[in-house]
C-alpha cells in the first residue's frame, strides 16, 4: 500500500516539493499581510487637537470700567471655574492694578494660609466677624483665622497666619473699557502647589459668578 505521503524517491520528491511550495506560500502571504498593515497605517490619518499651551492661560471678561466704582467688589472664577477671586476698584493707585487711575486689582480669594475664601475690608471699616478690627489701608480680611492682605501692595500679608501673598489675577483693559483676567501671578492658588511649572490642569477660565 502507498501512503499518501508516497514511498521511494518518487514520494520524497513530492513530499519536498509540497514542503517548499508551503514554505514560498507562507512567506508571500507574510509579506502580504505586513503591506496591508503598512497601506492600512499609510491611510489612518490621526488628527491634531488644539488644546491649551502649557504656559498660556485663558482670556475672560470680568467686567468693565463702566460697571466700576470705588468698593466696588466682583467675584469671578478663575482659571478654574470653581476658583474664586476677587476684583476691587480700590479707589487708590495699587500695585498690579488697571484703569485709568490704576486702582482696580483682583486676587485669588482662596485664602493662603488653609483655604478658607477672605473677603474685601475697605480703608476704615471692620469685617463683621472682627469689629475690633479696623482696617488702616484696603485689606483682604479671612474671616477663619484672621489672616490679614494688603490688597494695595500686591496682597501682602499684614496681619494673621498666612505664610504667603495671595496671588494676583493679571488684567487687561481693552479699548472699550472691557476688564479681562489674563493671567495669575505667583504663588500659585491655594491647593496647586506642585512645584511643577506645568499649568496646563489649571487652564479652564470660568464664568462671572457675582457682584455687589
Ligand atoms: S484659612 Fe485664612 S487665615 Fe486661616
Amino acid at each position: 500500500m502507498t501512503s499518501a505521503g508516497g514511498e521511494g524517491p518518487a514520494g520524497e520528491d513530492k513530499d519536498e516539493s509540497r514542503r517548499d511550495f508551503l514554505k514560498t506560500a507562507a512567506a508571500i502571504s507574510g509579506v502580504l499581510a505586513v503591506a496591508g498593515i503598512a497601506s492600512v497605517m499609510k491611510s489612518v490619518v490621526i488628527p491634531s487637537v488644539p488644546g491649551p499651551t502649557q504656559t498660556g492661560f485663558p482670556r475672560v471678561k470680568v467686567s468693565s470700567l463702566g460697571e466700576l466704582s470705588t468698593g466696588k467688589v466682583v467675584i469671578f472664577n478663575y482659571p478654574l471655574d470653581n476658583e474664586p477671586n476677587i476684583l476691587v476698584k480700590l479707589g487708590q493707585k495699587a500695585s498690579g492694578g488697571v484703569g485709568p487711575d490704576g486702582d482696580i486689582v483682583a486676587f485669588s480669594q482662596i485664602c493662603q494660609h488653609l483655604g478658607c475664601i477672605w473677603g474685601y475690608v475697605a480703608p476704615g471699616a471692620s469685617p463683621s466677624v472682627n469689629p475690633s478690627y479696623v482696617a488702616a489701608q484696603p485689606a483682604g480680611y479671612c474671616p477663619c483665622h484672621g489672616s490679614v492682605y494688603d490688597l494695595s501692595q500686591g496682597a501682602k500679608v499684614i496681619g494673621g497666619p498666612s505664610p504667603r501673598p495671595q496671588p494676583q489675577v493679571q488684567l487687561d483693559v481693552d479699548g472699550s473699557g472691557n476688564i479681562y483676567a489674563v493671567g495669575m501671578g505667583p504663588p500659585a492658588v491655594f491647593g496647586h502647589g506642585t512645584g511643577s511649572s506645568d499649568v496646563s490642569n489649571d487652564l479652564q477660565g470660568g464664568s462671572l459668578v457675582t457682584s455687589t
